[in-house]
Parts: C-alpha cells; sequence; structure tokens
C-alpha cells in the first residue's frame, strides 16, 4: 500500500505529459477522412515528420503515397509495425497483360526516403521476356504465378503470354522497386502475406506491403519549437538540432512522443520486485545455510569416529602389550586396518 501514493503521482506526470501538447514537429497529422495519419507520417508541413510525405486527396478523404514520378493509393496503415499497404497498379485493360505504371518501370521508391519494401510480399512477374528463365527466379510451368493467372479473371489475359515468374521480395535488388519494362516483364501483381494454402479465388487484394524507419526526434530551430519533455540540442547524429527528450525519458519512435523511462519507479511496482527479490535472497541465503550445516556435521560425524577408533585402537594395544599372543595380535591387525579405512 506505501507504494500506492508515487505510482498515482507517475500517472498524473504521465498524464499531464500526454495532454499538455507535444514538442509541434511531432504533432500527428489530422485524419484524412476517415483514416487516421501515425506519426511520422506527414500530410502537411505542420505535422508528421517531413521525411514520412503522404498526400491525403481532402475531397475524397483517400491517402495516396507517392513516388517520384507515380502515385498509389494507400489502402492500410499499421503504425505499431511500421508499415502500409499501397495498391498497385492495375493492368493498362482488361485484354493486355501490361500494368499501368510500365511507362515509369513499375513502382520505383525514391531510395533516399525512408521507406523500403518489406520481404512479405509475394510477387509475379508476367508477360516475361525469355531472358528471365535464365533468372534466379521461380519461372517454371509449375510456378505459383500460373494457377494465378489460370483462376484469376483480372489477369486472364495473361494466359497468353508464356512465362511468368514467382518470387518473395526482400532481396536488395527489390528493396526498393518491383521493375516492369520491356525486354524484361510487362506486369507484376504482388500479395502481402499471402498465405499458399488457399486456392486463388480466396486470395486477398493484391498490395505491396511497405515499411518506415523509426523515425529520429523531430527536428528544431530553437526551444520554441518543442514541448516540455524535451530540449532543442543540436543532435549526436548529423549536425542537426533536434527535440531532444528530458532527462528520465526516452524518445518513443513509434508514438513520436518522450516517453517516462521504463523503471519500477515509473511502473509503480517497486514494492512488488523488492518482495521478490527479498524472497528470492532468502531463499537461497537458507538454501545455502542448510548445506553448509549438513556438510559440517557430516565431517564432524567423521571426525569423531577417527578419534573414538583412535581410542579403541590405543586400549587394543594396551590389552596386547598386558597379555602378549596371536588371537589378539590378529584383533589389532584388523583394527589398524578399519583406521586406515576412515
Ligand atoms: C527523393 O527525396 C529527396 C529527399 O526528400 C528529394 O530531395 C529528392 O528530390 C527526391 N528524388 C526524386 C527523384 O524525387
Ligand atoms: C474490365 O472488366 C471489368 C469487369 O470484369 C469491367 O468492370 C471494366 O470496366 C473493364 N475495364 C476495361 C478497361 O475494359
Ligand atoms: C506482353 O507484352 C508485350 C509488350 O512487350 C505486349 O505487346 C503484349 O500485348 C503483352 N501480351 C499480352 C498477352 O498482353
Ligand atoms: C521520372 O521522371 C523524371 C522527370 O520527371 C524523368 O527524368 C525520369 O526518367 C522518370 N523516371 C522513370 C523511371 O520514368
Ligand atoms: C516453383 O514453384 C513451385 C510451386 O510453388 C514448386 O513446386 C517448384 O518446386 C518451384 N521450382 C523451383 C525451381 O523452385
Ligand atoms: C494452367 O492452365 C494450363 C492450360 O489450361 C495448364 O496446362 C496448366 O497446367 C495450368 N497450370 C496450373 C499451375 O494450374
Ligand atoms: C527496410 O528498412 C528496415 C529499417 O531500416 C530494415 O530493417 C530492413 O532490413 C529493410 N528491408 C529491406 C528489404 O531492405
Ligand atoms: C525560434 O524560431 C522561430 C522559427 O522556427 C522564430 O520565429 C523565433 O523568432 C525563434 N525564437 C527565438 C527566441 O529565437
Amino acid at each position: 500500500m506505501a507504494a500506492k501514493p508515487p505510482s498515482t503521482i507517475m500517472l498524473t506526470v504521465t498524464l499531464l505529459l500526454m495532454c499538455t501538447g507535444f514538442a509541434t514537429s511531432a504533432t500527428r497529422c489530422p485524419d484524412c477522412g476517415t483514416t487516421e495519419v501515425p506519426y511520422p507520417l506527414s500530410t502537411g508541413p505542420s505535422c508528421g515528420d517531413q521525411s514520412y510525405k503522404v498526400r491525403c486527396q481532402t475531397g475524397t478523404g483517400s491517402l495516396f503515397f507517392d513516388t517520384p514520378n507515380n502515385t498509389y493509393p494507400i489502402t492500410s496503415i499499421s503504425q505499431t509495425t511500421q508499415r502500409l499497404v499501397i495498391q498497385p497498379s492495375n493492368f493498362l485493360n482488361n485484354n493486355t497483360c501490361v500494368t499501368a505504371d510500365v511507362s515509369y518501370q513499375g513502382l520505383q521508391l525514391n531510395q533516399t526516403l525512408p521507406f523500403n519494401i518489406t520481404s512479405g510480399n509475394t510477387i509475379m512477374y508476367l508477360n516475361c521476356s525469355e531472358s528471365l528463365l535464365k533468372s534466379p527466379l521461380n519461372c517454371t510451368s509449375t510456378s505459383l504465378c500460373h494457377s494465378y493467372i489460370n483462376n484469376s479473371v483480372e489477369a486472364s489475359s495473361c494466359s497468353r503470354a508464356p512465362i511468368c515468374c514467382t518470387f518473395r521480395s526482400g532481396g536488395s535488388t527489390t528493396q526498393y522497386s518491383i521493375r516492369v519494362r520491356n525486354g524484361g516483364c510487362q506486369a507484376y501483381r504482388s500479395f502481402p502475406n499471402l498465405d499458399y494454402s488457399l486456392p486463388v479465388s480466396r486470395w486477398p487484394a493484391p498490395g505491396v506491403e511497405i515499411q518506415w524507419m523509426s523515425p529520429p526526434e523531430p527536428l528544431c530551430s530553437n526551444q520554441t519549437d518543442c514541448d516540455a519533455s524535451s530540449t532543442c540540442l543540436l543532435s549526436s547524429t548529423g549536425g542537426v538540432r533536434r527535440c531532444l527528450c528530458n532527462t528520465g525519458l526516452h524518445w518513443d519512435a513509434i508514438e513520436g512522443v518522450c516517453a517516462l523511462d521504463d523503471t519500477c519507479e515509473n511502473r509503480g511496482d517497486c514494492s512488488d520486485s523488492n518482495r521478490t527479490a527479498l524472497i528470492a535472497g532468502l531463499t537461497s541465503g537458507l538454501g545455502s545455510a542448510l548445506v553448509a550445516a549438513v556438510i559440517g556435521f557430516l565431517l564432524y560425524k567423521r571426525h569423531r569416529r577417527h578419534k573414538e577408533a583412535l581410542a579403541r585402537l590405543a586400549r587394543e594395544r594396551e590389552e596386547i602389550l598386558n597379555s602378549g599372543g596371536g588371537k589378539t595380535a590378529k584383533i589389532f591387525s584388523i583394527h589398524l586396518f578399519l583406521l586406515k579405512q576412515l
């Protein structure tokens, strides 16, 4: 019970920190239509982190992910895993096996930005040239892309293009791009976290899963850009000034806030952990004491047996000296033997 007041104070401090507003540049952006825009994604110059730009189409309330030459609708966002899914380009029309972004060489992310393609996408290259047969991709006639083409309405035109290939994203070649081009493949489809046991008819909608790197603390030019939980200081990396969290707080890159350090005082469970430590200490202490006592007792018993044997031996020797004769000499040697055994 004695530990309750400090934890209540800490809770109040936490709530205060959460309510008094964060550093201005670490503000979460307003929802886009009904879609939440988690930190660090930024839909404007006054919210989010400016390296994590996405576009909110205000009229429709739709979010878009812009690449240098193209744009893709965002279909889902997960703040905790720092991932988002974009909808890849569709086929140019229902009669060709060519995706609409072929003129931009497919999906091409800006490599200087903190986004990359995750390793969770199953990608199918369609309408490929024969040169792909020499690639490490699975372009065999049993490759999953053939099941997809055979069983999907949207890709039915690809059945007239004999070569397709399947692979998982994640290598260095697909870190920032899914490339379609003349001389390579003319179309692609991507499915995030695909369960291969499902029939094609139950596959999810096509999507490309993209992840973002943890954002550093927000930039600042002076203290007015930061809130009470942080101080505008020269950062150890990059030679720029950032709102660095004050002592006792640390940068939570997922929530974009200075959060209380994870100490038992802040969690309010110090007494519990102290009690546990005490019990553990007592238990191990008692254990060692018991072991020591047992060893001591055994040593003492052994010592006493030794002493008794010596006394008996002395008595026997005296008897032999007093009487003399073979029988007693034999007893003496037996006792000598027993003494050596101790
Ligand atoms: C990529 O992003 C950087 C940083 O925002 C920007 O300066 C550059 O112009 C972008 N490149 C292209 C091709 O858009
Ligand atoms: C493609 O087919 C779908 C139905 O399967 C239809 O809704 C759509 O308008 C067609 N698109 C074109 C460009 O023909
Ligand atoms: C495959 O791509 C070529 C362009 O290289 C295109 O002319 C052809 O129509 C495509 N095949 C199909 C079946 O759409
Ligand atoms: C993207 O656009 C820029 C200019 O807007 C152009 O120079 C570049 O070649 C384009 N890249 C692709 C892959 O189309
Ligand atoms: C290609 O994929 C199919 C279906 O997943 C599989 O059965 C086959 O063994 C793969 N072939 C190669 C060469 O990886
Ligand atoms: C796809 O269909 C073709 C022709 O109907 C057939 O030969 C092939 O075995 C099928 N492939 C798969 C993987 O279902
Ligand atoms: C993408 O970026 C993350 C975070 O920096 C990194 O851990 C991951 O290895 C990158 N993924 C790929 C496929 O390069
Ligand atoms: C702090 O920086 C802002 C611009 O970010 C500027 O308008 C303001 O005058 C500065 N304040 C001080 C005290 O330097």
